[in-house]
Parts: C-alpha cells; structure tokens; sequence
C-alpha cells in the first residue's frame, strides 16, 4: 500500500478530483484522494465494515495480505484516528468483543479511566450545581486514554507485525487524505470549538473553511503514531508522548499525569453470553451496560411471540419500548464499573427477576416512568464509532471505539497531534443529574480515582450453531443498545435483510426522560398509534450508524460474508 500512497502526488488536482459516489457494490481501490462509498458489499474471504472508506479498505487490504479479523480491526482503528478524527481515536476508549476460529469468545476492555487526582465533586461548583461545560469539554473532561493499550491487547490476537497494521495510518496522516463533506461540515462546525480548548495550533482549523476534498496533513500526528510504531504502547504511555499530553493537561487545567498514563491496563474480561431461542449472543461485560441491557431486553421479548407481531406493528414496537424503559430504569440504578461497585449481574440477567419486571406490562398501554422503577434487587454527541470485521478462517470482531462528544473534549494534544475524549461525563456527576446523553446514574457510577465511567457501548457477535453469524455494533451513546436490540430482532423475529434491519427507522426509549424517541422517517400512522396508547412520542435526528456483517455457512465452510454500512452516515462496506 505504502506504493499506492507513494504513485499519487499530492497536489489540488486531487483534491478537485475528489468524489463520494454512493454505489451499491465496493468497487474502490485505496487511493486517498479519490475514493467511493459502498453501501454493501458481499465476499468469500473477509469483510470489513466502518465509518469511512478509507479505514474499511485499509482493513481489506490487511485481510488481502494474510491478516486476520484482529489485525484487519486493529489497522482499521488506526486508520479511523486519522481518516474520521471525530470519533476514531488514539486519545480515547473502546471495547472489542470477538471469536475466534478456536472457538473461544473473548472482550477486552480499554475503557478510559478516571485521573487518579479525580473526585466525586470535581464538576460541581461551591452550590453544588453541576459544571457540565467542564465535564463536557476542554482538558478537565479527559478520561485516562484506553485505545493504544486495546490494540496491543489485541495484537496477541493477530497474526502480522504491529508495524505493518500502522503503517497505512501513518501514511495517511503523513501524506494525507481528501476528507468527505460531512468531515468538512463537522470540521466547520467546531471550529470555536477547536480554538477556545486549544493551547496550541492544530491541524483541524485553518482560515478558509473547510470543504469536501480538501486534503488533511496531520504531521503531529504521523510523528506520534510512529512513537507508537518503534516503542509499542510505550510509545504513548511513556516518554515523549506522555510528556506532550501531561504538558497539555498543565496549560488547559487538566489532571491527567505520568503515572495515570504509565499505570492504564487494558483488560480482557469475560464476555456477557446468553441464548436467545436458537441462536447465542455475545456482549461486552461492564464497564459497558451493553451486554447486559440487551440481554435483559431481548429476554424481556423471548416468550412474547414478537415475530408473528410483525416489524413496525404497534404491537411489537410497544412491547419493545417497554422492555427497553425497563432495562434502562436498572442502567440508571444499578450499572457502573464492577471493579468499583458490586453490580447485580447475574440478577438482573436471570429469567426469573425478568419474568419479575414484565408482570405490570400491558399489551396497548404506556407505562409510566414514574411508576417504572429499577428492580427490587437485594444488594449485591454524538461521536463514537463501530466497526466489525469477518475473516475467511472464522474470526469475528466487533468493536465500538469513543471520544463520547465529536471530536471528544475538542483538546489535541499539543506536540502531538490527536484529540482527548470528553469521556468523563459518561460518569454521573451528581445524582439525577443527566449526561450529555440524557442518562441519569447514581452512586454505581459515580466518580472515583482509577474507576471507568459506566458505557451504552455494544459491540455484539450472534453465533448460530456455535459459528460467528452476525457482528453488529453502532455509535449513538445511550441509543446504542436499543439499536442493536431491534438490529438483531429485526433480523432473527422479523427476517430481515441486514440492510433492511441497519436502514429502516428506529425508536429509542431510556426510561428518563419518559418519551419515545423516533427518527424523522418513523411511520407517522405508527406515531399516532403509539400516542393512543399514552406515549409522548419525540422525533430526533438518526439513531446509530450501525454495522453489520453476516456470515453464511455450508456446513463448516463460509459461503458468504455479506457487509452492510449504515445509509445515516458515510460508513463504508469492504469485502473481497
Ligand atoms: O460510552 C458511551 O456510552 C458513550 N461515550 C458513547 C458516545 C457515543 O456513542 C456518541 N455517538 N454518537
């Protein structure tokens, strides 16, 4: 690749030359002026579905090469920090949920930190009115980054040197790409933004403003990743990089310092895994409330006979709003990081507490959330992005990646080049009151040195006859989990296509506040229904960008591997 990137001149003939063509087959070759989107693609050997093209083709190229599921995900990431700098991220967090061809299921866990010198009250003022400004952006917002040590818990997965999946990231960054209208509109769009919590000039504001195929250099950037490239994680956790982000911390009036970043552990958990009829579902354990709020939901749905329902019928979707206030009246009161707090898994999973919650459901009738409280238990911005990638051995990779808000807390890191998350307000800081995503939480999450604020994020594998079949994901914050719940009922109770169950209008309930929110394409008969029923029902702007691939098997062989990239953004499918 690094010949492709070396034949092309980077001149504004380029960039003039630059078009997004949606097409319906991935046709593209890896040329980062000039690139197209596909919508789908279907293969025999691997497949690679992101929020840009350019980091999809990335990861094909490294499947074309020998790589597996794991390097293609690890070389996809690392593209994204570059290509898609509003979510994609070395200076933020994520989680990857994964099975391999030996048939082991696995989760690995590099959710950003609190800074050691963190606290309960750190975004209150002296009233005790909660500060969200600073825990939403600039310098104070950062949690302790997690993505670098992610990947090289990952890398024990792979099967190519670390130094060949970074390679087309640096190239990227180094030499540059053209960058897609909705990258030059988000760019435009935050520009004060990018001013106001920086300390230091970054690649991301220039005087004219930004348009469609215009080209980005990130040298600061190419210059860390190779850091990263020669030192491994050192690379960033130690020396120069290290000493770049805590002197930025100390001129923004940040708290991160060395032995924060010396001491972050990614860490590789025990995947939530549950049955649901036939098939098996894997989800991220805490600190993500993903896997257990879909276990929970489609649970709550299992008996219920929803497929004969029919996609969109008020008798499914409202059967579905209410399992989902259901299960985010627990995210509130009981979810948090579990090496902190002791959080009721096993309860609130278990058929019989479920069983339990359903008992004051009415088929027709909204139930309010003020009568709608968490179960009885006894004690015990909109920027992140999803990829998931299939390989022709049987590998299967799901993983959602965050700086939380886009462009995360807007502060890159002086010297070198990337953005910090604004990942601290994904813990409650204060009781009651509501994060960037309207989600409320209490003492479970609440903040301390070390802990990891409480995720929505929900990489997902569903394996049928004990074989990867579907790896879903999506950004979208607290939307997140309904959307991969009704991605997977839409496919396995309604028979959907993949890209029906990614295209067609969804709906989102989390308990507080009590509305149903629907994209603006929801059908309006079915609003009107759902309004007879006692549902405030809210139209919002598009829920999720989700990814899905589906594997299809002739026995133990993959016949085909179907991408689907998600219409609501510029997400891009790759397969060969
Ligand atoms: O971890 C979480 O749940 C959030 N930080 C995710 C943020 C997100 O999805 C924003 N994207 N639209």
């Amino acid at each position: 690749m690094k010949q492709v990137f070396s034949r092309l001149m980077l001149s504004s003939a380029w960039a003039l030359m630059f078009v997004v063509i949606f097409t319906k087959q991935a046709t593209a070759q890896l040329n980062p002026y000039q690139y197209s989107i596909a919508k789908s693609a279907v293969g025999k050997k691997g497949a690679v579905a992101s929020a840009h093209p350019l980091a999809s083709e990335v990861g094909l190229q490294i499947l074309k090469k020998g790589g597996n599921a794991f390097d293609a995900a690890v070389a996809t990431q690392l593209a994204l920090a570059v290509v898609y700098p509003g979510a994609g991220n070395i200076g933020g967090g994520g989680f990857l949920v994964a099975h391999t061809q030996t048939g082991k299921s696995i989760a690995i866990d590099y959710r950003e930190k609190a800074p050691g010198a963190a606290n309960r009250n750190m975004y209150l003022d002296k009233e005790g009115n909660p500060r969200l400004d600073l825990s939403q952006s600039g310098h104070l917002a950062s949690g302790v980054p997690g993505t670098v040590a992610g990947l090289f818990t990952t890398h024990a997965y792979c099967k190519l040197p670390f130094a060949e999946l970074i390679e087309p990231a640096i190239a990227l960054a180094e030499k540059g790409f053209s960058i897609t209208k909705g990258e030059a509109s988000a760019l435009n769009n935050h520009k004060n933004g990018f001013i106001k919590y920086n300390t230091r000039p970054t690649a991301f504001v220039k005087d004219q403003p930004w348009k469609e195929g215009d080209t980005l250099v990130q040298a600061e950037l190419a210059a860390t990743l190779k850091r990263i490239r020669d030192k491994g994680a050192a690379g960033f956790y130690e020396g120069e990089t290290a000493q770049f982000i805590v002197q930025e911390m100390q001129r923004g009036g940040g708290i991160i310092t060395l032995e924060d970043l010396k001491s972050y552990k990614a860490i590789e958990r025990n995947p939530i895994v549950f049955n649901y009829k036939e098939h098996t579902i894997i989800g991220m354990p805490m600190p993500s409330s993903g896997g257990v709020l879909t276990q929970q939901m489609l649970k709550m749905i299992e008996n219920r006979s929803i497929g004969t329902m029919g996609f969109h019928s008020k008798e499914a979707v409202q059967l579905m709003i209410e399992v989902e206030r259901r299960a985010y009246a627990d995210r509130a009161e009981f979810m948090g990081d579990q090496d902190f707090v002791k959080v009721p898994v096993k309860r609130l999973t278990s058929d019989s507490y479920l069983q339990e919650r359903m008992k004051d459901f009415v088929a027709g009738q909204a139930s309010p959330s003020t009568t709608i409280k968490a179960g009885a238990i006894q004690p015990e911005s909109e920027e992140t992005t999803h990829l998931s990638v299939a390989d022709q051995w049987g590998n299967a990779v799901a993983v959602t990646t965050t700086l939380n808000g886009g462009y995360g807390s807007m502060t890159v890191v002086g010297g070198a080049g990337f953005l910090m998350n604004n990942e601290m307000d994904d813990f409650s800081v204060k009781p009651g009151v509501a994060n960037m995503y309207g989600a409320v939480g209490k003492e479970a999450n609440a903040i301390q040195p070390g802990k990891r604020m409480l995720s929505s994020m929900t990489p997902t594998l569903v394996l049928k006859n004990e074989k990867p079949y579907l790896v879903i994901g999506t950004p979208g914050g607290t939307t997140i989990p309904t959307s991969v719940f009704q991605t997977i009922v839409n496919m396995l109770e309604f028979g959907q296509s993949p890209l029906d169950a990614v295209n067609l209008p969804k709906f989102h309930h989390q308990w507080l506040p009590d509305q149903v929110m629907v994209e603006k394409d929801f059908p309006s008969t079915l609003k009107t229904d759902l309004e007879k029923m006692g549902y405030k029902v809210t139209p919002r702007g598009q829920i999720g960008r989700t990814e899905v691939i589906k594997i299809s098997w002739k026995g133990k062989r993959i016949d085909t591997i179907e991408a689907v990239a998600d219409k609501r953004g510029e997400d891009h499918a790759s397969a060969y």
